[in-house]
């Protein structure tokens, strides 16, 4: 935090250099007329500024990416997936809002600060509607067999469907995809971001910051949202939420299982028999939910969708406004 604030306070300084000089050059003390501390989030109220602007350009925001690939991928897909997350897909509002809580300090980080920085309340809308723009990216989810602990037997990313899917009624924990979106999709509008296809330790590291419940945005709405279901989950459900909204996919749509069904029979699925028994069992059944989790035997999603799933629309919700 400190650290990063100190970028902040590089800007600060520019107003702050006469009495800074006058303070080096003499003994006589300085009257303090304005605690320091508070002056960072009050100079950059980055989301105020935000509030003042127009749909993001795509075009303008595609220009500006290119600030963004060394880390994020111009397509917003992380070059170093262990250490970057993936943007790509992301609605353009949370996008903006997080851009601009970088830039004030509220979201504290000392990489993306500076980067932020550089951009006007706009340039992050541009920027925003450039990434909206990409394809997300989906990744795999962990299937390994729960050893011990009350969900003993399970698949671990299973753990985290019925969570994602159900929540727990007794703990007061929402279904995630109450706001998330059956596919992890998100929902542009209130600016529930997208977090299928997201890298688990990313998305992990995340929700511990919601339970460990600290911040310094003033506008908290956002963010209580979160640590108050946070602070429900135990470590167990956080790593299999995450490896499960790694796992999400999106289903082809209509178009795409057509041009599919009219590919040559050369590779046969091969895993068609896998899931019926005990993915029924738990409710998982492909019919059902409009995602499909990739786990390392991947063969949910490789089942062909029955009709009605072929033509609804994607659960895609993610378009720039
Ligand atoms: C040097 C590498 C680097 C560069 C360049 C970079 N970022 Fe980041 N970005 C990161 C890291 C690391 C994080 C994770 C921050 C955290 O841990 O909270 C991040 C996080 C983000 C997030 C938050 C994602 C979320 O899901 O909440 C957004 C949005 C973002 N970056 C946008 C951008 C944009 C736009 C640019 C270009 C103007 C950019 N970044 C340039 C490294 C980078
Ligand atoms: C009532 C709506 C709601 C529900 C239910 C909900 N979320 Fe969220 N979620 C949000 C909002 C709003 C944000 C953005 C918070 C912010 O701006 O910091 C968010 C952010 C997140 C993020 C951060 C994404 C990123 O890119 O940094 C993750 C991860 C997440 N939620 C996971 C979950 C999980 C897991 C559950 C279920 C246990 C869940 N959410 C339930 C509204 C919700």
């Amino acid at each position: 935090m400190r650290h990063a604030r100190s970028y902040l306070l590089a800007g600060f300084a520019a107003f702050a250099v006469g009495a800074v000089a006058f303070a080096q050059t003499t003994v006589a003390p300085l009257e303090e007329a304005e605690p320091v501390e508070t002056l960072p989030l009050e100079s950059v109220d980055a989301l105020a500024e935000l509030a003042k602007t127009k749909p993001g350009n795509a075009q303008n925001g595609a220009t500006l990416a290119g600030t963004c690939a060394a880390c994020h991928g111009l397509d917003g897909k992380s070059t170093i997936p262990e250490i970057y997350p993936n943007i790509g897909g992301q609605s353009e509002a949370y996008l903006a809002r997080q851009l601009a809580l970088f830039k004030s300090g509220e979201r504290a980080n000392a990489i993306m600060q500076p980067f932020a920085s550089m951009l006007s309340a706009q340039d992050m809308r541009d920027v925003g509607a450039h990434f909206a723009t990409q394809a997300k990216s989906a990744g795999i989810a962990d299937d390994t067999l729960v050893a011990e602990g009350r969900y003993e037997g399970m698949k671990f990313y299973e753990i985290g469907q019925q969570l994602f899917r159900q929540g727990d009624f007794e703990r007061g924990i929402p279904a995630c995809m109450a706001c998330h979106g059956p596919s992890g999709g998100g929902n542009p509008g209130p600016a529930y971001p997208l977090v299928g296809g997201q890298q688990s330790w990313y998305t992990a590291r995340r929700l511990q910051e919601y339970r460990a419940g600290t911040t310094t945005e003033r506008d908290t709405g956002m963010f209580d949202i979160m640590a108050s279901i946070a602070s429900q989950l135990t470590d167990e459900e956080i790593g299999a939420l995450s490896s499960y909204m790694q796992g999400l996919h999106q289903r082809p749509d209509a178009a795409t299982l057509a041009a599919i069904a009219a590919m040559p029979a050369a590779a046969p699925a091969p895993a068609a028999e896998a899931a019926p028994a005990d993915a029924a069992a738990e409710g998982t059944a492909p019919a059902e939910g409009t995602d499909a989790v990739e786990g390392t035997e991947g063969t949910e999603g490789a089942a062909p969708a029955p009709a009605e799933d072929a033509t609804a629309p994607a659960t895609d919700v993610q378009q720039a406004p």
